[in-house]
């Protein structure tokens, strides 16, 4: 129990030492003398000792409270008359902490940011809540338009929504340039999904749109190969199907195997062996015409990559709700 007050006396005295703010201090307080502070704690466990050492210890223990509260207070009233600077003490030893690490979306993020500039794209950061006008309509997706209905958006009071693609930012883009455009926006979008391993209501993509003279999907193809290629450090398998976005047009989906199982199917990709990874085409020309920019001289296209799902594929994490939960045991292998 000695031990214990002694080890209580040390820890609350370096972190006295090393309090630089008011806020810093309150912290100190309720790690110590809070309602579950270690102190507070301690006392609580007195009432399993005999009557002696309670007395003894006891004693100890209010000893050491009343030592704290006295230096919190004179510490609280030094901040507040400016600051402890003048008792700042260089030869104390620093205190320990534990290194922390970058996510690995964020990880991915970077290294395809990388290679986009690289390329010559810019990077660009749009609003994560937006109008409707650049969620929906500017992307040729008027109201009532069926097409809402793919997205479960989140809805503000004030009728703005928590965007749900990437996407929202291209008008942003198109706004403020002209072409030759070339930009991705990475970034975190929001959907009311019905959670299970591939799906969360919170996940990242990165858009990426190319607007010149004479853009083709040839352009478009290349530029997904040579990307998926360095971001896997190898040649990945891919396979380009149709599909519907009313803001391109011809739109496809690019699906790479699934690096989980290797194609031979898993929970991840719903036992396909493929993973549904990027959604491309080229530019709408309502889209162009939004965005002031003459699509009889102009072509372009788009592709919306789920960053959550490539982080998942690239460190054969199988379930995507690992990103937002927290869990270090997790995180912390991507030190
Ligand atoms: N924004 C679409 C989504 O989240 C993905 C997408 C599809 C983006 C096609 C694009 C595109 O740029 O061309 O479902």
């Amino acid at each position: 129990m000695e031990n214990l007050i002694n080890s209580i006396r040390e820890e609350a005295l370096t972190y006295l030492q090393h309090v630089k703010t008011i806020e810093e201090l309150e912290v100190v307080r309720i790690k110590f003398l809070g309602r579950n502070g270690e102190l507070t704690n301690l006392l609580k466990t007195l009432g399993c000792c005999s009557i002696e050492e309670r007395k003894i210890i006891g004693a100890e223990c209010n000893k050491l409270k009343s030592y704290i509260t006295e230096r919190i207070a004179e510490l609280k009233s030094e901040l507040s008359k400016g600051g402890v600077s003048n008792k700042f003490d260089i030869t104390l030893p620093g205190m320990e902490f534990e290194e922390g690490a970058y996510h690995p979306i964020t990880i991915v993020q970077r290294e395809l940011e990388e290679i986009f500039k690289a390329m010559g794209f810019m990077i660009e950061d749009t609003p994560e809540v937006e109008t409707d006008y650049y969620n929906f309509e500017a992307l040729n997706i008027p109201p009532y338009h069926p097409a809402r209905d793919m997205q479960d958006t989140y809805w503000l009071e004030n009728g703005m929504v928590l965007r749900t693609q990437t996407s929202a930012g291209q008008q942003h883009i198109m706004e403020k340039s002209s072409p030759p455009i070339k930009a991705i926006i990475p970034g975190r979008c929001f959907r009311n999904e019905e959670l299970d391993a591939s799906h969360d209501n919170t996940f990242f993509q990165l858009e990426g749109i190319v607007i010149d003279e004479g853009i083709s999907v040839a352009n478009l193809i290349y530029t997904m190969e040579v990307m998926l290629s360095a971001i896997f450090e190898k040649n990945v398998t891919v396979r380009l199907r149709p599909g519907y976005f009313p803001f391109v047009e011809p739109g496809f989906e690019l699906d790479i195997r699934c690096e989980i199982c290797e194609g031979k199917g898993c929970s991840t990709c719903k036992q396909s062996g493929w993973v549904e990874l990027l959604p491309c085409g080229m530019i709408h020309p309502n889209v162009l015409k939004y965005g002031n920019i003459d699509s009889e001289k102009y072509t372009g296209f788009a592709f919306g990559l789920g960053l959550s799902r490539l982080a998942m594929m690239k460190y054969k994490i199988p379930d995507i709700r690992a990103f937002n939960s927290g869990n270090l045991k997790i995180l912390k292998q991507f030190q």
